[in-house]
């Protein structure tokens, strides 16, 4: 890129100024998650809707995801695909076979969704093992996709991975399968959704086993040197394109603090690296039609949503009403998301504003759980907790409550926080990645703003940026403005489409 600040992208054209002819492009897109079938987070709604919007504006997207015993094979109609059963595909000495799936995703029956399945990897728990099997499972996606293009004989000019899971692909593409001429024009971007999760592993003899030994030289040579490889390093090493998902982020992981390690080939490869922020998807994150929710509402008029807070409410067993303030949380319940500060900030609160209600949705480290538990047994009544993952809960708490907190030590992006403006619901959170981006401070003054935002990561900061939420939920005017101000900002996905697919250009006539 010639120009131009780093995470930027600025100088990348929007396709409409291309004019009307350009072409369709042919887009593969792996990932180990895709909204509905396979999601723990945000990497499945944003693998999901780049797919389906891609697809919508009328370019050729493919996208592989593993055929996971998790998914409910009887919730989704699975097709197998005929000329892709049983294939063989060896990982290092292991030799395996898979057949390709597909299914028509709800919103858009003809788009290209291909499951590869291969019970012996994806047949036992979850999507993720956390063990080295990890490795195995998508080392192997990422070459079962390139063997499906090359059976279907579609050459893809982008091949688009996420995070560590797909990041061996563009190595892939130029060790194994640099012979293929159907590979010769393709050019690879990775996307990093979260640099805290690199997929490291024992190198010994985790190499022969994904039969990397004879490209060795390749990999990143210190980290084998102590027995390691990371697959998201090397993903940085030879993807054409790096992207994350905001500028702010973008800027973030360049530095020490916020860069887990990486931060020094990031800035070595700083100008290929752009960061484009996630958008919603509306069809499924919209409070006029959505379907989880017992009454709708919209930004013109949305006194509907007191009888959704109240459904909640009665739902999760917190007693109050109109004036009583609901605070929601939705989250994995990891460091990451800076439920740290909570310890110390909820019980206070709580304690000194009677009024207060809280009610989270959640699961993952035990500690927080465990806080969380203890929260719900002291304040029964007014605190609900739910451990697990649930869908519908989740769209209700985002339109039930009216604030909703993320004090994200890290946030590449994040998506509840611009879910909650849209059904009215007003985010407080830490001025980190993407939260920093999609959250406008409110300013009394003016009445401008959609949220609350603190900057130091202390506990002093959420409580602060709770109490101004809470002082101005007690001030109807104020809080109607806010709310309104939020539901009329605009996070479409087409927008940030059409960023990618300026950058993919980039790729494919080499103008940069
Ligand atoms: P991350 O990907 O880091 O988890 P995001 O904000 O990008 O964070 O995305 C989280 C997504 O996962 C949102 O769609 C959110 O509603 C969903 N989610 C998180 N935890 C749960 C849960 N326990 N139950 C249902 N949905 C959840
Ligand atoms: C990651 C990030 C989150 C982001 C999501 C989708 O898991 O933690 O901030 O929104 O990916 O890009």
């Amino acid at each position: 890129m010639t120009g131009g600040p780093p995470g930027d992208g600025g100088n990348v054209s929007p396709e409409g100024e291309e004019g009307e002819e350009a072409a369709a492009l042919r887009l593969c897109l792996i990932t180990a998650e895709l909204a509905p079938f396979a999601k723990t987070g945000g990497l499945g709604d944003v693998c999901a809707a780049l797919t389906r919007y891609l697809h919508g504006a009328g370019h050729d997207v493919r996208a592989f995801v593993p055929l996971y015993a998790k998914i409910d094979r009887g919730d989704h109609h699975f097709v197998a695909v005929e000329f892709l059963r049983n294939v063989p595909l060896a990982l290092g000495p292991w030799e395996l076979e898979f057949t390709v799936y597909t299914a028509a995703h709800p919103g858009a029956p003809s788009l290209g969704l291909y499951f590869i399945d291969c019970p012996a990897l994806y047949g036992d728990g979850s999507f993720y093992t956390g063990t080295q099997e990890d490795a195995l499972r998508f080392a192997f996606l990422g070459r079962a996709a390139l063997t499906c293009c090359q059976r279907m004989g579609w050459s893809p000019e982008i091949v688009h991975c996420h995070d560590w899971h797909t990041a061996l692909v563009p190595l892939d593409l130029r060790t194994l399968f640099s012979w293929d001429r159907l590979f010769a024009q393709t050019r690879t971007v990775l996307t990093l959704h979260n640099v805290g999760y690199q997929g490291v592993f024992g190198s010994q003899q985790l190499l022969a086993r994904l039969g990397l030994e004879s490209v060795a030289a390749k990999l990143h040579q210190e980290d084998l040197q102590v027995g390691r490889l990371n697959f998201l390093k090397t993903g940085l090493l030879y993807a054409d394109l790096l992207t994350t998902v905001s500028r702010t982020h973008a800027l973030e992981i360049q530095t020490q603090r916020y860069g887990m390690g990486l931060e020094e080939m990031l800035r070595a490869r700083s100008d290929h690296l752009i960061g484009i922020v996630n958008g919603v998807d509306y069809e499924e994150w919209n409070p006029a039609t959505d379907p989880h929710l017992p009454v709708h509402y919209d930004a013109e008029d949305p006194s509907n949503k007191g009888q959704v807070k109240q459904h909640l409410m009665a739902g999760m067993g917190i007693s109050g009403d109109a004036s009583t303030p609901l605070v929601g949380i939705v989250s994995r319940l990891t460091s990451q998301k800076g439920f740290d500060l909570c310890f110390e900030v909820l019980p206070e609160l709580l304690r000194r504003r009677p009024q207060l209600r809280l009610v989270v949705l959640g699961s993952g480290e035990r500690r927080y759980e465990e806080f969380f538990l203890s929260l719900e047994a002291t304040y029964r009544g007014r605190v609900g907790f739910y451990r697990g993952y649930n869908n519908p809960l989740a769209h209700l708490i985002e339109a039930g409550s009216d604030i909703f907190v993320m004090p994200s030590l890290y946030e590449p992006c994040g998506l509840n926080q611009m879910y909650s403006q849209r059904y009215g619901t007003v985010p407080v959170v830490r001025r980190t990645g993407g939260l920093a981006d999609t959250v406008e401070p409110f300013d009394p003054a003016t009445g401008r703003g959609t949220g609350f935002v603190f900057d130091h990561f202390t506990p002093q900061g959420l409580q602060w940026a709770l109490q101004r939420a809470l002082d101005t939920f007690a001030e109807p005017a104020l809080w109607s403005r806010l709310i309104a101000n939020g539901m009329g900002r605009d996070f479409s996905w087409e927008k940030q489409i059409e960023r990618y697919v300026a950058l993919y250009r980039t790729l494919t006539t080499g103008i940069r």
